[in-house]
C-alpha cells in the first residue's frame, strides 16, 4: 500500500517528456524525479534514497541498498526478465514489490522469432551472400514452414504471442510451462517441465522463451540437443545461460541439429572470437529482438496503469513472483 502522501517517484526509464507528464498526472502531489538512465543512479542516490517510494528502471543489481531506502515500496523494471533478482537476494527476500515490463516486447520478439525461422528455412543469409557476390545462386532445396512443428519452452507473454503467430502460419504448436494445467488457445498441446524431451524430439523449431532461474540455467545441454531432430533449429530470444553454449557449438558443428537463431548469449556482447560468428547455420542478433518503435509507449502505459492501481490500493499488473524468479 502507498503511504499517506506518496514519496518520491524516481524514473530512470528512457521515456519521453510526454510520458513524464502522464506519470505526473497519475500521481498528483508526488515528486517525480527523472534521472538519466540507470547509470545516473549512483551519482543521485544520496539525494534521493531517504524519500524514494517508487523507483522505475533501476533494479537491485544496479546498487539499490534497501537499508538506506526506508520508504521504498515498489520497483518497476523496464524489461521482461527477472534474473537480476538472482543477484539481489536482499530485494528478492524483502517485501518491496517488483513489477516488470512483461508484454511490452512480446510482438517484436515474436516477429523476430518468425524472421529467424523464415531466414533459416529459406536460406536468406545464403542469398544475401550471393547478392553481395553478384552470383545467381540456386543450391539445395529450400524448406517450408507450413505444417511444421514449433515447440515453445516458456509460455509467458512472448511465448504466447509467438504461438499465436505460428498457428497463423498453419504450424503445429507445442508449449511447455511450469504449470501445464494453465492452457493457451494458441497451443495444440501443453506440456509440463517433464515433457521437455518429448518437445525436443518432435519439434522442427525449438523456441526458448522462458525465464532464467536457478532451475532453468543450463537447461539445454548435450542430452537435450542430441534429442532434437538433425534438421531442427534452436531459436533463443530469452537468456543465453539457458543453453550450454560450448555444447551448442559442438551440436552445430557436428550436425546434431540443423541450425540456430540466437539473440542472447552466455556472455554479451558475444566475444569476437566466439565460433558462433562464423557458422553458416547460425543467425546472430545482438540481444535486440525487443526493439520496436512502440516500446516506450507500451512501457509507460504499464507503469501509469500500475501507478493508478498502487494509489487506489488495487491489485497491480505484471507483479513478479520474486521467490520463483530468484
Ligand atoms: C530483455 O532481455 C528483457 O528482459 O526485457
Amino acid at each position: 500500500m502507498p503511504s499517506q502522501k506518496l514519496g518520491t517517484i524516481v524514473v530512470a526509464l528512457r521515456l519521453e517528456d510526454r510520458h513524464l507528464e502522464a506519470i505526473r498526472a497519475a500521481a498528483p502531489g508526488a515528486e517525480v524525479v527523472k534521472i538519466n538512465g540507470r547509470g545516473e543512479w549512483p551519482a543521485r542516490r544520496a539525494e534521493l534514497e531517504s524519500t524514494v517510494e517508487v523507483i522505475a528502471g533501476v533494479q537491485g543489481s544496479d546498487n539499490l541498498d534497501l537499508a538506506s531506502m526506508p520508504r521504498l515500496r515498489w520497483i518497476q523494471t523496464g524489461g521482461a526478465g527477472n534474473d537480476w533478482l538472482i543477484r539481489s537476494p536482499e530485494i528478492a527476500n524483502s517485501d518491496v514489490m517488483v513489477t516488470n515490463g512483461s508484454g511490452v516486447a512480446a510482438i517484436p520478439i515474436a516477429e523476430h522469432v518468425l524472421a529467424m525461422m523464415f531466414a533459416l528455412s529459406r536460406q536468406i543469409p545464403r542469398f544475401t551472400k550471393s547478392q553481395l557476390d553478384h552470383e545467381w545462386y540456386r543450391g539445395e532445396r529450400l524448406a517450408e514452414v507450413d505444417g511444421s512443428t514449433m515447440g515453445i519452452v516458456g509460455l509467458g507473454a512472448i511465448g504466447e504471442k509467438t504461438a499465436e503467430k505460428a498457428r497463423g502460419l498453419n504450424m503445429r504448436v507445442l508449449g511447455l510451462r511450469r504449470d501445464p494445467t494453465r492452457s493457451s488457445p494458441h497451443v495444440d498441446r501443453m506440456l509440463g517441465p517433464d515433457g521437455l524431451m518429448e518437445l525436443l524430439e518432435v519439434s522442427d523449431w525449438v523456441v526458448l522463451a522462458s525465464a532464467l532461474t536457478s532451475r532453468t540455467r543450463g537447461l539445454i545441454g548435450e542430452p537435450e540437443l542430441r534429442a532434437m531432430k538433425d534438421t531442427a533449429c534452436l531459436i533463443n530470444i530469452a537468456r543465453g545461460a539457458l543453453v550450454q553454449e560450448k555444447v551448442l557449438v559442438r551440436a552445430l558443428k557436428e550436425g546434431w541439429i540443423g541450425g540456430a537463431g540466437l539473440d542472447v548469449f552466455e556472455r554479451e556482447p558475444l566475444p569476437p572470437d566466439s565460433p558462433l560468428w562464423d557458422m553458416d547455420n547460425v543467425l546472430i542478433s545482438s540481444h535486440y529482438s525487443h526493439s520496436t518503435p512502440h516500446y516506450n509507449d507500451r512501457l509507460a502505459g504499464v507503469f501509469i496503469e500500475n501507478l493508478r492501481r498502487y494509489r487506489a490500493g488495487e491489485p497491480m499488473i505484471n507483479v513478479v513472483d520474486k521467490q520463483h524468479n530468484s
